[in-house]
């Protein structure tokens, strides 16, 4: 029988008893695997157009983790986790994580992220990774319910050492989610179908409605959710959160800043950077990829200026949300939501211009 699936606009959170005083005393140290921490949860996609070593040092030193993309060279991957680890040694960085702080309850080191597939050189790759600084791989494939994945994790914990965690997806399911688990990833990567440049559901017909989607998984799962695609706002953000996701993966939000790898497009409009998908026929062409299994659009997004200032805005948002929310930290982060009607959703806009 069908269910019904909610995603993002179709709820809102409902203000809860704050006694909060300053929104800088919020607290959004979360997890993103088993074993290692985040002081805000954010990570930035592992698309050729987000990230590379400079958003990964920028989001870094806000107290995320970028995850490098997968579409270049082992050892052009291995070089830009060993420029990230270079600088995430540099004392403002060290300052931020501060992982001597006695309520740091993960692994006392800076996550550092990198992608890799679940077939051809992933083990090379994942192995250069690893020597080159990464301590978190992510296994970056669009159906990650797949015998590939339970195999390629099989290998990788089987070869890497074992402060090496996984993070495996993307999954929309919750027998996705147990088989993950019972295979070993250390961390689940959700949300398919869901992303700005996705066509997956169109082409397909298959993906699953964020809300519903990260719910189904929340309720059967001990590892820590990263809620990725779909994510337009800080409002998102907040809701993906308030539905037990440890923390979300952004990739439009952050493409078109000057640290998403790209030129900087100069058109008598404005300027602009190109955004596209993992997928995306432009992706394999620059890529020298096979040009079939096309799920994704590129397209040219307005430039943003630096990262920073976009990522604080939306920490800001986040901070504001845990206070409507009346709570100090993630933990406590568990407003009542309500499903909404259209009428809802064109009230939740500014609506008189
Ligand atoms: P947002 O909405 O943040 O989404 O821009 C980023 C996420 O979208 C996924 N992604 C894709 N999904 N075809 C897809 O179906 C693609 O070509 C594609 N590229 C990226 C991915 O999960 C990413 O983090």
């Amino acid at each position: 029988m069908s269910k019904l699936a909610l995603t993002y606009d179709d709820i809102q959170l409902v203000p809860a008893y704050s006694n909060i005083s300053s929104r800088k005393n919020i607290d959004l140290t979360t997890q993103v695997t088993k074993n290692y921490g985040l002081r805000v949860p954010l990570v930035a996609s592992c698309m050729d157009t987000v990230c590379e070593s400079e958003m990964a040092i920028t989001i870094a030193e806000l107290g995320g983790v970028g995850c490098i993309h997968r579409f270049m060279t082992i050892e052009q991957e291995a070089n830009e986790i060993a420029t990230v680890v270079a600088a995430i040694q540099q004392q403002n960085i060290e300052d931020v994580w501060n992982l001597n702080d006695t309520n740091w309850k993960f692994k006392k080191a800076i996550p550092v992220m990198a992608a890799t597939g679940a077939n051809g050189d992933f083990k090379e790759r994942a192995v250069a990774l690893v020597n080159a600084g990464a301590n978190i791989i992510l296994i970056d494939v669009a159906h990650g319910h797949h015998e590939n994945v339970k195999q390629a994790i099989a290998t990788l914990k089987n070869i890497l050492p074992s402060h090496v965690d996984i993070i495996a997806g993307n999954i929309a399911s919750a027998q996705a989610a147990k088989d993950l688990e019972a295979w070993q990833a250390d961390g689940l990567r959700v949300g398919v179908g869901g992303g700005s440049l996705c066509t997956t559901r169109l082409k397909t017909g298959f993906g699953v409605p964020n809300v519903s989607c990260l719910q189904e998984i929340i309720a059967v799962t001990n590892l820590p959710v990263m809620a990725d695609g779909g994510i337009r706002t800080s409002g998102d953000i907040a809701k993906a959160l308030a539905l037990g996701s440890s923390c979300v993966m952004l990739g439009s939000l952050i493409a078109g800043t000057k640290e998403a790898p790209g030129k900087i497009i100069e058109k008598a409009t404005g300027l602009f950077k190109r955004y596209r998908g993992a997928a995306s026929l432009e992706t394999k062409m620059t890529h020298n990829q096979e040009q079939k299994n096309v799920e994704g659009e590129s397209t040219v997004i307005p430039f943003k200026g630096g990262a920073k200032f976009v990522i604080e805005g939306l920490l800001d948002g986040v901070r504001s949300a845990f206070s409507y929310g009346g709570a100090n930290n993630i933990n406590e982060f568990k407003p009542e939501y309500v499903q909404v009607t259209n009428a809802g959703q064109t009230e939740a806009k500014p609506h008189l211009l």
